[in-house]
């Protein structure tokens, strides 16, 4: 045990000498655990890799990956439940993006079944989209997002708020909540409101959007 760092004379030269005598492979080079090198080299790509990812829920075919998210993210996923909403902006609105990488994976599944892969997302953006689920699909699913956040990752939201607590659609089965619905599932959720605005200058007969 040594309680100061005494460097000997011959501190460098020592080392290469024990270096020289080490076989020129993976095992030497980690000192006989070679078997950790893959762990080490996955760590390692996660610590560097700073490619910011933004995921589009709902995306129909792909108007807020290509007007909005693009613009602040390296990648978007899209996730989508109707098919062809999914091949025209896999084909046609975000062609050139899909070839490039930009747009990197499609999803062809209801938010209600879609789980995120883990850590994966700087933001989730829902747009018009949670009110097709139901208030416990919402709940789930959020609490599936959150799983698939980088640590510093955030949600968003943006959505029509009724005045009443719940406005069903039957011709969509939809139901547009009220801001304090959304918040009251938000928090069952375990998630906490870190910024709000209200869409402007839309027709006033619309519901109000929220973000
Ligand atoms: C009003 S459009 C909005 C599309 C897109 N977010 C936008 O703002 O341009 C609603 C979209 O939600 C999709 N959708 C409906 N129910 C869904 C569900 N359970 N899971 C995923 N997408 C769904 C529809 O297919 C449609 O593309």
């Amino acid at each position: 045990m040594h309680t100061a760092f005494e460097p000997t004379a011959t501190w460098y030269s020592d080392a290469r000498q024990y270096w020289k005598d080490v076989p020129s492979t993976v095992e030497g080079m980690l000192g006989g655990l070679g078997r950790l090198t893959d762990l080490d080299v996955r760590d390692s790509t996660w610590f560097l890799d700073d490619t910011t990812y933004g995921l589009d829920c709902g995306a129909g075919i792909g108007r807020v990956t290509k007007q909005l998210l693009l613009n602040f993210f390296d990648r978007v996923d899209l996730v989508e439940c109707t098919g062809k909403f999914l091949e025209q902006a896999r084909d046609d609105v975000l062609k050139q993006e899909v070839e490039t990488g930009r747009v990197d994976r499609l999803f062809h599944t209801g938010l209600e079944a879609f789980s995120p892969e883990a850590q994966r997302y700087d933001l989730v953006w829902c747009q018009w989209v949670l009110n097709y689920l139901t208030d416990d699909d919402l709940v789930l699913f959020l609490k599936r997002c959150v799983a698939g956040l980088k640590p510093n990752g955030i949600i968003g939201v943006k959505e029509n708020c009724a005045v009443s607590e719940y406005v069903m659609d039957h011709e969509d089965s939809s139901v547009t909540r009220s801001d304090a619905v959304f918040k009251s599932l938000f928090e069952r959720a375990g998630l906490h409101v870190i910024k709000e605005a209200v869409q402007s200058s839309f027709p006033s007969d619309l519901f109000t959007v929220r973000m």
